[in-house]
C-alpha cells in the first residue's frame, strides 16, 4: 500500500485556490442575480387579463373593448391599454379580435367605412376585413386580424395572447 504524501507547497496551493474560489463565488454570484433576475421572477397573474366587459352585455354587433396589461422591461413596470373587438357570433360564441391591421399595423374600426358597412375598415390604406376577421381580398392587408384567446369568470371576460387568424 504506497502511502501518498502532501507536500506543504501542495497543501497550500490546494487551500489557496480553495478559498479564492469561494470568494470569486461570493462575489460574482450577487452580480449574476443581478443580472438575471427578470428572467427569474416569476410572471405574476394568469395568462388572461380581466377586462371591464359583462359577457351578457356582448351582441352580435362587434363591440370595442379597452383593457390594460402590465408591460414588465427588465425592471421597469409599466401599464399599457390595448384594444379588442369583441361581438358573439350567431351559435352564441365570443370572438375577440386585434385591432392591428394586417398591412402595416393601423387601427381598424367596425363599420366606419359608409360605402363597405358592416365590415372593419383600416383607414390608412383602406383595407377591410369581414366580421370575422377575414381580409377582404384586393384590400392591402393579406391576412386575417388576430385573434384574442379568451375565457370567462363570474360573467366577465378575459383576454390571452393573440393567434392568427384561422384563415392565414
Ligand atoms: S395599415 Fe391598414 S391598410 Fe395599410
Amino acid at each position: 500500500m504506497s502511502k501518498h504524501r502532501v507536500s506543504r507547497r501542495q497543501f497550500l496551493s490546494y487551500t489557496l485556490t480553495g478559498v479564492g474560489g469561494f470568494m470569486a463565488a461570493g462575489m460574482l454570484m450577487p452580480m449574476v442575480r443581478f443580472a438575471v433576475d427578470p428572467v427569474l421572477k416569476a410572471s405574476e397573474g394568469g395568462d388572461y387579463v380581466a377586462t371591464k366587459q359583462k359577457v351578457d352585455d356582448l351582441t352580435e354587433e362587434p363591440k370595442r373593448v379597452d383593457f390594460t396589461i402590465k408591460q414588465v422591461d427588465a425592471w421597469y413596470e409599466s401599464e399599457e391599454t390595448q384594444t379588442a373587438w369583441v361581438y358573439k357570433d350567431d351559435k352564441g360564441e365570443i370572438v375577440a379580435l386585434s385591432p392591428v391591421c394586417k398591412h402595416l399595423g393601423c387601427a381598424v374600426a367596425w363599420n366606419t367605412d359608409k360605402s363597405n358597412p358592416n365590415h372593419f375598415f383600416c383607414p390608412c390604406h383602406y383595407g377591410l376585413y369581414t366580421k370575422d376577421g377575414a381580409n377582404v381580398p384586393g384590400t392591402p392587408p393579406l391576412a386575417g386580424l388576430d385573434v384574442y384567446e379568451h375565457t370567462t369568470k363570474d360573467g366577465i371576460l378575459y383576454l390571452g395572447a393573440v393567434k392568427p387568424h384561422k384563415g392565414a
